[in-house]
C-alpha cells in the first residue's frame, strides 16, 4: 500500500484536494492522510469544506494560524518536520501556491520524501506577488509535476525543472463539474433575493488590492460607480479585516457583503450569476465553466487561456481602468457570452484526479 500524505492550509487547496482524496480512497493500493496547516482557520474557510466535500479529518492540524509570510512558512515548517517524520510517507502531495504548499514543500523534500505538485506550471511572471514566488520554488523542488494545461507544462519544460511533468488537468474542473447539480439545486438565490442573470459576483482578497486603503476604496467605489446591478461581495477576512480598520462602511444597497460562502452556495451562485469580477486565481477558470465573462482585478494572471479566450478581461487595479474595463465588457456583453459556444475548455476534461493518482501509483512501476 503506498502512503501518500496531501497537506492543504487554505480554502482552495481542500477544494481542489478533494477528488484526489475521493479517488485515493476508491483504491486499495493508496492511502492518503491529510495534514491541514490552519493557515485558515475560520470555519467558513476551512471546516465547512471538510463537511461539504465529504472528507476524512485530518491526521494533524498544525494551527498555525495568520501572519507574515516568514512567519506562516517557518512556522508550518517547524511543526510540519515532526509529523511527517512519523507519518514516514512514500510521496508527499501539495496543492496550489500558497505559504502553504511552499512550507510543506520545502519541509518536505529536504527529509528526502517526493513531493508531487499538483497545479504546476502555474505562472504569471510578477514576482511581486507572493503566490508567484512560491510556485516557482515549489515546482524546482517537485519530483512529480502535475500541470493544469499545455501553457503550465510548456512553461515547466521552458524553466527546465528536474522532475516529471504531466499533464493532468485541473481538479478543480473535476470538482465543478461533479458538484453542479448540487450548486443549481442550492437556494442561495432566494435567501439574497436575487435574480438570475441580474447580479454580479465579486471576490476580493489579494494583498496587493486590499492591504492599501486608497487601493481598496478605489476598487470599491469604481466597481459601485460604474455597476447598476446587484454585486454580491462575499468578504474574504482579510478582506473585511482591512475594511474595518480603514474604516470603510458600504452604504450602497446594491453591493450585498456576505460571509465567505459555501462550495455548493458559491457556486450556485456563480453559475447564475451576469458577471464575475475578482483578484482570485480559481474563481477566473470557475467563471470559464460557469460561461460567465470576468473581469479581474490583477494587472496580470496565471490563467492566460481565460483571457485569451476573450472572456475574462485584465482591468489592472487603478479605478480609473477597472471603471473603463467594466464599461467596455458590458458594452459588448453579448459578444462576449457568445464566445463561450465556440472554445475549449483548457483545463482538461474533469478527470485529473484519475490521472494523479494512476501516475502516483505507477510512479514506482514506470
Ligand atoms: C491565501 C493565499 C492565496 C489564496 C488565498 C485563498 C498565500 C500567500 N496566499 O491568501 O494564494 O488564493 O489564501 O483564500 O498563501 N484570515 C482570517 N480567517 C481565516 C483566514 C484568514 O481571519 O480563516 C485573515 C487573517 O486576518 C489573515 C488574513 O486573512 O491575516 C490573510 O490570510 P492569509 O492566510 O495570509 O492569506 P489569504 O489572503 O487568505
Amino acid at each position: 500500500m503506498l502512503k501518500v500524505v496531501i497537506i492543504v492550509g487554505t480554502r482552495p487547496q481542500i477544494i481542489k484536494s478533494s477528488p484526489i482524496i475521493k479517488k485515493g480512497a476508491e483504491s486499495d493500493k493508496i492511502s492518503i492522510s491529510i495534514i491541514h496547516t490552519g493557515q485558515h482557520y475560520d470555519y467558513e474557510m476551512a471546516k465547512v469544506f471538510f463537511n461539504e466535500l465529504e472528507l476524512p479529518t485530518p491526521v494533524a492540524d498544525l494551527g498555525v494560524g495568520s501572519g507574515s509570510h516568514a512567519y506562516q512558512t517557518g512556522e508550518i515548517m517547524l511543526r510540519l518536520e515532526p509529523i511527517l517524520v512519523k507519518e514516514d510517507p512514500d510521496i508527499v502531495i501539495v496543492p496550489g501556491d500558497t505559504n502553504s504548499a511552499l512550507a510543506a514543500a520545502l519541509t518536505a523534500v529536504k527529509l528526502g520524501y517526493p513531493v508531487a505538485h499538483v497545479e504546476a506550471g502555474a505562472r504569471c511572471y510578477d514576482m511581486r506577488m507572493a503566490e508567484e514566488i512560491n510556485v516557482r520554488f515549489i515546482d524546482h523542488c517537485s519530483s512529480l509535476l502535475f500541470a493544469v494545461s499545455t501553457r503550465c507544462y510548456e512553461n515547466l519544460i521552458r524553466e527546465s525543472v528536474l522532475g516529471e511533468i504531466c499533464l493532468s488537468g485541473d481538479t478543480m474542473y473535476d470538482v465543478f463539474l461533479s458538484h453542479i447539480n448540487r450548486a443549481l439545486s442550492s437556494n442561495i438565490l432566494d435567501r439574497l433575493d436575487l435574480e438570475e442573470n441580474e447580479y454580479a459576483v465579486m471576490t476580493l482578497h489579494r494583498a496587493e488590492n486590499v492591504d492599501k486603503p486608497s487601493r481598496l476604496r478605489g476598487i470599491l467605489r469604481a466597481i459601485m460607480e460604474v455597476i447598476d446591478i446587484k454585486v454580491v461581495f462575499p468578504a474574504h477576512p482579510r478582506t473585511r479585516k482591512r475594511m474595518q480598520e480603514f474604516g470603510i462602511e458600504i452604504r450602497n444597497p446594491n453591493l450585498l457583503t456576505v460571509k465567505p460562502l459555501s462550495y455548493d452556495d458559491m457556486l450556485g451562485l456563480l453559475l447564475r450569476a451576469k458577471l464575475v469580477i475578482t483578484d482570485s486565481g480559481g474563481l477566473q477558470k470557475e467563471a470559464l465553466w460557469s460561461r460567465v465573462p470576468c473581469i479581474t482585478l490583477r494587472e496580470r494572471t496565471e490563467w492566460v487561456e481565460t483571457v485569451e479566450c476573450g472572456v475574462n478581461i485584465l482591468a489592472g487595479t487603478s479605478e480609473v481602468n477597472i471603471k473603463r474595463a467594466i464599461r467596455s465588457v458590458l458594452k459588448h456583453y453579448d459578444d462576449i457570452k457568445a464566445r463561450f459556444s465556440v472554445i475549449k475548455n483548457p483545463y482538461g476534461d474533469g478527470k485529473a484526479a484519475e490521472r494523479i493518482v494512476k501516475k502516483i501509483l505507477n510512479r514506482e512501476t514506470d
